[in-house]
């Protein structure tokens, strides 16, 4: 089948690219180094996806995570269709706004204040400098590994889509004197990060710890709660700001986000994806006193023309309603569990790690703690996997350093669908 216009998928990955650099506006959505075109997608419905040529695959991407209710949830569509009525983009404050910096707060105990931005990317970015200008002091730690969106500081050693492009310094583009204010350091390793904290070039001017607090960028690795308790006790100590990046697990893993599962509350955290329903949105947000020093109150600029825009807030207040609901989080959990449990126990050359609602099959390593442990990924059975599932229709994210992502439209009978796919590629190959 092909598009009103004629293009297959094929064609208009070529026309894309002549106008698009890579043709893509995101680098992994190129499928680099799978040996397949990339996935042009026309439409979705609940669990499933169809691409330009009328073939239609089980989505276990669900836009990187931001889709908790799988596509065109019905509630969350006609939210969406009559707050557009109303008309889509002001630049002036709306109720919708208040609503749901109001619903964040209730639902994650760390945040007294928040503040809406478009994207993750512009959530980190912006906490960061907030941390900064809170503690006056320049340097940011973070973690080999994780992601923090594209903002120039975080482009050091940083996982997704970054992990394929080097395992270095991450882009060109962002000079040295940027990145020398960012250490990356490994992940759940509190000795080697004490170590760093103790060393007098760095106890005073740590500005930032900043973490995802369940990884999701190179595979879902989470972090040990001994990890999170010792930056927790060592951020305080040393009068640093400990921000979660939440983007992903922020009301995925459970209505409080990871911090609520570990119970070690952080300073700033940030949200994106699921709290714009499909929409872009993002928030960051935490202590008041920290809070309290943005523009206009304080002297931390940040803005945005599209910040906090009614219809992504009515579409993430629609979303967080259906999330709120009695049992939606044990529901998300089994359905997780149809997949993860028994290929957990079939998997030899490699292992499954998960949390509520996603999940990663590493091939070739045994255990995966730090991206230091992902050195013998084995990218080729990956590969093999990736279009193994392909041809049975099924949309996993297109990269082993990713999670996939299972929503509650994903129905039983296309869990088992995939699970069973799985099973059969793992006694075929593993
Ligand atoms: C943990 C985390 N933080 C930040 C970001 C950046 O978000 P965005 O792509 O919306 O800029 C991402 C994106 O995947 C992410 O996973």
């Amino acid at each position: 089948m092909t598009t009103t216009q004629g293009l297959n998928r094929k064609e208009i990955f070529e026309k894309s690219k002549k106008v698009i650099p890579g043709g893509v506006n995101s680098p992994v959505r190129a499928f680099t180094g799978l040996g397949i075109d990339p996935m042009i997608v026309k439409e979705g419905k609940g669990d499933l996806i169809t691409d330009v040529d009328g073939q239609s695959f089980i989505d276990y991407c669900m836009s990187w995570g931001a889709l908790l209710h799988g596509h065109a949830q019905e509630e969350v569509t006609q939210r969406v269709i009559e707050r557009t009525k109303l008309g889509t983009s002001f630049g002036i404050t709306t109720e919708e706004e208040q609503k749901l910096a109001e619903e964040l707060i209730q639902g994650v105990s760390s945040l007294e204040k928040v503040r809406f931005v478009s994207s993750g990317t512009e959530a980190v970015m912006s906490a960061i400098r907030l941390a900064r200008g809170f503690t006056r002091r320049p340097i940011v730690i973070k973690f080999n590994g994780n992601y923090h969106g594209h903002a120039d500081p975080f482009l050091v050693k940083a996982g997704s889509g970054v992990s394929q492009l080097s395992q270095q310094a991450s882009s060109e583009g962002v000079p040295k004197e940027v990145v020398k204010h960012t250490l990356s350091l490994p992940y759940n390793d509190c000795a080697v990060f004490k170590k760093v904290i103790n060393d007098p070039c760095y106890s005073q001017c740590v500005a930032g710890v900043v973490l995802e607090p369940i990884g999701a960028n190179m595979g879902v690795v989470p972090a040990s709660a001994a990890f999170l308790n010792c930056l927790r006790e060592e951020t305080q100590r040393m009068g640093a700001v400990l921000l979660f990046d939440e983007v992903i697990s922020g009301f995925r893993v459970s209505y409080g986000g990871a911090q609520k599962l570990y119970g070690v509350e952080p300073d700033l955290s940030c949200f994106g994806k699921i709290i714009g329903g499909g929409f872009p949105a993002a928030a960051f947000g935490g202590r008041k006193e920290i809070m309290d020093c943005l523009a206009p109150q304080g002297s931390v600029y940040q803005a945005g023309t599209l910040s906090g825009n009614p219809v992504a807030m009515e579409a993430g207040l629609a979303t967080l309603e259906i999330a709120k609901r009695p049992g939606f989080y044990e529901e998300l959990k089994r359905k997780t569990a149809i997949i993860t449990k028994p290929v957990r126990r079939q998997i030899k050359k490699g292992c499954l790690q998960e949390t509520t609602g996603m999940f990663t099959l590493f091939f070739g390593v045994e255990k995966v703690s730090s991206f230091e442990d992902l050195v013998n990924l084995d990218k080729e059975r990956f590969k093999a996997y990736f279009q193994f599932m392909w041809d049975k229709r099924i949309y996993i994210s297109p990269s082993p350093y990713e999670a996939c992502f299972i929503s509650s439209a994903h129905t039983d009978e296309h869990l088992e669908k995939a699970r069973d796919a799985i099973l059969e590629f793992l006694r075929a190959r593993d």
